[in-house]
This record gives C-alpha cells, sequence and structure tokens, in this order.
C-alpha cells in the first residue's frame, strides 16, 4: 500500500514538472500583469541600452567608442525575434558570453539581478512591442 501511494507521487510529480515545463514557453503577451511587471524591469535593467522605446541605440548598426556593438532595437524592428525564447532567455540571463566564445561586448547576463519569472516577465513585455507577423513567426519558433 506504502508503495503503490510512493508510486503515485512519483508520477505526479512527473505530470506537474511536465505541465508546468510546457506552459513556460513559449511567452505571449496575453497575460496584462507579466507584461505590466516586465516594463517595470525593463525600464531599470535594459533602458539605458536598449531605450525606453525599444529602439536600440542611435546609428545601432555602428560601433560604440570602444568598438563594440551597439545595443540593437527590441522592438520586432531588429532580429531579436528570429530567436527562440529559450535563446531569448539565456542572452538575458547569461549575456551573450554564454553563447558567443571570448565574447568583449556590452551584452552581460542579468541573471543576478532578474530571477527566471522576470525575465519572462520582461521578454513579454518586448514582445508586446512586436507586430504581429514578427510576433507570430516567433511564437511558431518554439513549437
Ligand atoms: C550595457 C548595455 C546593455 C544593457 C543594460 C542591456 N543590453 Fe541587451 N544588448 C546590448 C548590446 C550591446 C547588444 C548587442 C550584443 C552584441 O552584438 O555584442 C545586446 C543584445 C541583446 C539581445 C539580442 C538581440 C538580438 O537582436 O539578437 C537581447 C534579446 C537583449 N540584448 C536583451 C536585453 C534585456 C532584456 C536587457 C535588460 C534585462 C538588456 N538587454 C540590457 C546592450 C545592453
Amino acid at each position: 500500500m506504502k508503495k503503490i501511494f510512493s508510486i503515485i507521487i512519483f508520477i505526479s510529480i512527473l505530470l506537474i514538472g511536465n505541465s508546468l515545463a510546457n506552459n513556460h514557453y513559449p511567452i505571449t503577451t496575453e497575460s496584462k500583469i507579466m507584461i505590466a511587471k516586465g516594463k517595470i524591469s525593463y525600464e531599470i535593467h535594459c533602458a539605458s541600452c536598449h531605450k525606453v522605446n525599444l529602439a536600440g541605440a542611435d546609428n545601432w548598426k555602428g560601433l560604440d567608442e570602444d568598438g563594440h556593438r551597439k545595443a540593437p532595437p527590441l522592438n520586432g524592428t531588429g532580429h531579436a525575434w528570429h530567436h527562440d525564447d529559450v535563446t531569448l532567455h539565456s542572452i538575458t540571463k547569461h549575456g551573450l558570453a554564454k553563447l558567443v566564445k571570448n565574447y568583449q561586448g556590452k551584452m552581460i547576463g542579468f541573471g543576478d539581478k532578474l530571477s527566471d519569472e522576470e525575465i519572462d516577465n520582461v521578454l513579454a513585455y518586448i514582445k508586446s512591442y512586436w507586430p504581429k507577423d514578427e510576433y507570430e513567426y516567433q511564437i511558431d519558433l518554439n513549437k
């Protein structure tokens, strides 16, 4: 009896784990609360480089005075929407250092400042700027 009970608990944990994982991505713009929270974190942590309106640095395709790339737009005109949610989350959490060998640029990670949930909120906020076609294209990337 005890054994059956533990097996049932074990299976429930597996099922709950799975459904959480499945609920996580894609990050959509359905939750106004996520977007509102994401806006606050964005303005604190991201706007200094990517700008309050998400349009990126002026002349973002050029290099800055240190020879680094400038912050690209996140509003759907750059290419952030070509990345799936796992990649966007990872860029935000770990910076590009984790993805690009010997990365010297300015996109450092925010994993010590933002929780995974807060990062997802920021991504929901960012996506709320994307035109419908780019948004839907990116949602499909996650399937
Ligand atoms: C100190 C400036 C700076 C801050 C602050 C910053 N970024 Fe960036 N970000 C950059 C730069 C520069 C790049 C381009 C990286 C490169 O090519 O070297 C970038 C690239 C990105 C990309 C990849 C975009 C693409 O088109 O592939 C994403 C996504 C991103 N940043 C999200 C964020 C988020 C979310 C925050 C806030 C939590 C943030 N960034 C804060 C400078 C910054």
